[in-house]
């Protein structure tokens, strides 16, 4: 293109040291403003934006041609940068202004459906539809930006440490992460079906088996799974496997990464060692297996002293193996209405829980939803394990174990928020580690795997397997980030009698096992390393670093609650032709 306007320089670069130079810059109309004998357009790209002048010495061609622009339109332009008399406080270069000696229009625009402003209250569906205006906001080009930025941190990090990035098959067997597979149907073998890869799990662990000592790849994975503010179905991992270690070596190069990453993007000294927390203390303390540690309100047992307890709910709950917990609010009993503790009785029934009870201490009394129960001398007993004192008020729920944990759990996290106490500025980062190896699984009636089936479950604890599996512990972790989890991973079995005692516990024939897993299998008899790695989704972690409340904010081409791409309309039925060649014939319901 012959009339193509070379850049000199950004419209956010244009600046007070520019004054009397002449600038180069394309970029897309914000607004313009016709007032009379003067012309204000606001010209913007990435970077920013800088107001453009078509004044009265202007030739007359170049101001009627300023006088056409509209939002939207695509122009180059040439001038000279001069002060501003009226300083725009909103814009960082808002000082300096530049008047304009020649202009190229690249593209008109049709009126947008959306504005191109950061803060614009739009619906979402509509964000994602024109997601190319939407992309045009700075805030949206500053996530993307800074998500490259991780990207770059990353690989040249881990090239330090001498990780070798790899790609892994995106057509492949079904991985083990347990969501719902997405299947891709084979034309050149009619009935059969690829699955898109949940994770490169048994890719990474067969390159270890191939001698690729560390291995690190930024991967696309797929999940078919309900989607949530922190789920997609198709998401990006940071995805790292290492020969010959135990958990000390992986978590050490993991944290030394985290501290990089911290550093030099957000500026954030991150101490190390990380906090490490065994899984049961996780649960004990917070309730919850990613606990955000901001703030207090931790969980505090009331089981052994309700054991006996007048009150049936409380004694019931113990006897029937379950448990009695409480949280403490404390000082700010005085922010919770009856009503509001109503509403949270409501919220906690989605977990299983059969009522939310609780005590109020204030100077003059103490008082609780079960005084029928309890004389002021058992409520103050009751009360002292909280270390109550005035102004608190305590929150319990008593059931099987984890309707209490989910409940008290999610209490804590909502009410922490509900009071501001979620500071966006501080990032507490640690280890939630000792998972259990296996849960039980209520509706299969048998144990699985809580990680993978090749998670190695601790040494000193595969005695258990055959006595009591649940209390096995594995050698996983996962790295928690402000009350999300942001990765996980574990150190593997690379033994072959512990791998089919592992399959033997999880109720797993060997021709099941072979049959889901046997290329692994078979891979590991010729000589394996000992391995372990782990996975951090990157899309949640700079949702977080970007202080974002959802991953679609940082992700260029998101899919909606409905796992659908608004903008090219994926996905869409497939032509008759195409099902005929791939063998398939869809049942009309
Ligand atoms: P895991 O299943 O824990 O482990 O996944 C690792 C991390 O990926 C992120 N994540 C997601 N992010 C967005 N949308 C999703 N649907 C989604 N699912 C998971 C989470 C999670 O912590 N192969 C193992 C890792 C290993 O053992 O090395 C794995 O995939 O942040």
């Amino acid at each position: 293109m012959s009339n193509l306007i070379k850049r000199t320089h950004m419209c956010g670069e244009v600046d007070r040291s520019l004054i009397g130079s002449t600038v180069a810059m394309n970029g897309w109309i914000q607004r313009s403003r016709n007032l009379g004998g003067l012309i204000f357009c606001d010209l913007r790209d990435k970077s920013g934006i800088v107001q453009i002048v078509f004044n009265q010495d202007v030739p007359e061609e170049l101001f009627q041609r300023g006088d056409a622009l509209r939002s939207e339109y695509v122009v180059g332009v040439i001038g000279r940068v001069k002060e501003r008399e009226s300083i725009n406080p909103d814009l960082k270069n808002g000082d300096v202004e530049v008047i304009a000696e020649e202009l190229v229009v690249y593209s008109e625009a049709e009126t947008p459906p959306i504005y191109i402003k950061d803060d614009d209250e739009v619906s979402e569906n509509l964000r994602m539809k024109y997601r190319y205006l939407d992309l045009r906001k700075h805030k949206m080009q500053a996530n993307l930006t800074f998500r490259h930025k991780v990207a770059k941190l990353t690989r040249d990090f881990f090239d330090g440490e001498g990780f070798t990035e790899v790609e892994t098959p995106m057509l492949i067997k079904p991985t083990p992460e347990g969501a719902r597979d997405y299947l891709v149907p084979s034309r050149v073998n009619q009935g059969s079906f690829y699955a898109l890869p949940q994770s490169p799990q048994m890719f990474k662990q067969i390159l270890m088996a191939g001698g690729t000592d560390r291995y690190m790849q930024i991967v696309k994975c797929f999940r078919d799974e309900d989607l949530r503010a922190d789920r997609q179905p198709e998401f990006t991992q940071i995805d790292l496997e290492m020969s010959f270690v135990d958990v000390d070596d992986v978590l050490e190069v993991q944290e030394r990464y985290l501290q990089r990453l911290f550093r030099e993007i957000m500026n954030v000294e991150v101490n190390l060692p990380l906090p490490r927390i065994p899984y049961e203390e996780a649960m004990e303390r917070y309730g919850s297996d990613k606990p955000d540690t901001r703030f207090g309100f931790e969980l505090k047992s009331l089981s052994e002293l309700v054991a006996d307890s007048a009150f049936p709910l409380f004694a019931d709950a113990v006897s029937d193996g379950g448990t009695v917990r409480g949280i403490n609010l404390n000082g700010y009993s005085d922010r919770f209405s009856r009503k509001d503790i109503d509403k949270l009785q409501d919220d906690i029934k989605t977990f299983g829980a059969k009522g939310l009870f609780w005590i109020r201490v204030s100077d003059a009394e103490i008082t609780s939803s079960f005084n029928k129960f309890y004389d002021p001398e058992g409520l103050k007993n009751l009360a002292s394990v909280f270390d109550a004192t005035s102004n608190d008020l305590i929150l319990i729920v008593a059931g099987p174990e984890k309707v209490v944990f989910d409940s008290l759990g999610f209490l804590r996290r909502e009410l922490a928020g509900r009071l501001g106490l979620l500071d966006e500025k501080r990032f507490d980062l640690l280890w939630v580690v000792d998972f259990p190896l296996l849960e039980y699984n209520e509706e299969a009636g048998r144990f699985t795997a809580m990680h993978h089936p090749f998670t190695s479950p601790h040494l000193d604890d595969i005695p258990l397997l055959a006595t009591d599996p649940g209390k096995v512990r594995a050698k996983a972790y996962d790295i928690v980030l402000n009350g999300v989890e942001i990765g996980g991973g574990s150190i593997r079995i690379h033994d072959r009698e512990l791998q089919k005692t592992m399959f033997r516990a999880l109720g797993l024939s060997d021709e099941e096992a072979a049959n889901k897993f046997g290329f692994l299998l078979e891979a590991f008899r010729y000589g394996v390393p000992p391995h372990g790695g782990l996975a951090y989704g990157l899309d949640r972690m700079i949702m977080l670093l970007r202080g974002e409340k959802s991953i679609r904010e940082v992700i260029a081409f998101p899919k909606n609650q409905a796992a659908a791409c608004l903008l090219s309309e994926a996905p869409s039925p497939a032509g008759d032709d195409q099902l005929k060649e791939l063998g398939i014939e869809l049942v009309k319901e």
